[in-house]
């Protein structure tokens, strides 16, 4: 059984890969630096290097695959899931975005919507999956952290349920090695947070007191109000309604999904 691993050295990519050789399945795995690949993934990992905008390499990694796990910007998704599609991989496992189900005319609901028609259509078995906000977007705040004991955004958002990408990795990992196919995945954190909550959050796992303060420009209030999937592209979910907590991480791993709290703990080294 030959899984393949796209984005293996990113925020979900990483546990993913090491979840699956905790079960025994080692991946093979795309990466444009495989020194980099190898320095972040455990031994035993097929490490195929290359682009996957790139019709050979693509050719090339789907060679033999049995399951793919796919993600939305990975090179043109869509041209991946033709290609595996023509390499004859029967079962796909694809993390897209919950703004398809939440807000599915913005840029990115509009793109997951499209992938997953395509995935749809191609005649693929296998997941969707569709997570909220990734508690890994704060790492945009480390530098200002490392320099100051103030994060600035020029708004606080709107409390939204954060997910750990491990967590994402946890389902993902699952879907690759047990059948839920033809299911599909509503992800996200266990609690609605907010900026001021996360920024807090990163200060005690820091040992520092770190504050939250908006900068509150009208122009940008404005357009967050009237049109909010615009403003997302340029500053994240956080800005659009909360989906609510869904279940879905307990439902399928047997464990609770890690808070925003726990998740800062685990990465405060990334923070210094
Ligand atoms: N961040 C969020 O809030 C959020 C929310 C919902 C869903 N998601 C989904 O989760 C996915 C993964 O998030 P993440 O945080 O794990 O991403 P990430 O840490 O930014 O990882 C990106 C990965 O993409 C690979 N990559 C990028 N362009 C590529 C290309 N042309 N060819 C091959 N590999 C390429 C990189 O690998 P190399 O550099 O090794 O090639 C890297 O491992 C997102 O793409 C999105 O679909 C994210």
């Amino acid at each position: 059984m030959t899984i393949l691993v796209t984005g293996a050295t990113g925020n979900m990519g990483v546990p993913l890969v090491r979840e699956l050789c905790r079960l025994g399945r080692e991946p093979r795995v795309t990466t444009r630096n495989a020194r980099r690949a190898n320095s972040l993934l455990p031994e035993g990992v097929e490490i195929v290097e290359g682009d996957l905008r790139e019709p050979e390499f693509l050719d090339r990694a789907l060679r033999g695959v049995d399951k793919l796990f796919l993600f939305l910007e990975a090179g043109d998704p869509s041209r991946v899931l033709r290609a595996a599609g023509r390499s004859g991989v029967p079962y796909v496992v694809l993390v897209t975005s919950l703004l398809a189900e939440t807000r599915p005319r913005s840029f990115v609901g509009r793109l997951a919507l499209e992938t997953e028609r395509v995935m749809r259509e191609g005649g693929f078995r296998g997941t969707v999956l569709r997570p909220w906000e990734y508690a890994s977007n704060t790492f945009a705040w480390a530098r200002d952290i490392r320099e100051d004991d103030v994060v600035r955004q020029p708004s606080g958002g709107l409390p939204s349920p954060v997910i750990a990408p491990e967590d994402v990795a946890a389902v993902a990992a699952r879907a690759l090695v047990e059948n839920h196919d033809g299911r599909t995945y509503a992800l996200t954190g266990p609690a609605e947070v907010t900026a001021g909550d996360k920024v807090r959050a990163l200060g005690a796992a820091l040992g520092r007191e770190l504050s939250f303060q908006e900068t509150a420009d009208p122009d940008l209030m404005e357009k967050i109000r009237t049109s909010p999937e615009e403003v997302a592209e340029s500053f994240g979910v956080c800005f659009m309604e909360s989906p609510g907590v869904r279940s879905t991480v307990r439902d399928i791993t047997g464990r609770p999904p890690r808070s925003f709290t726990e998740w800062a703990e685990d990465h405060a080294e990334s923070f210094k």
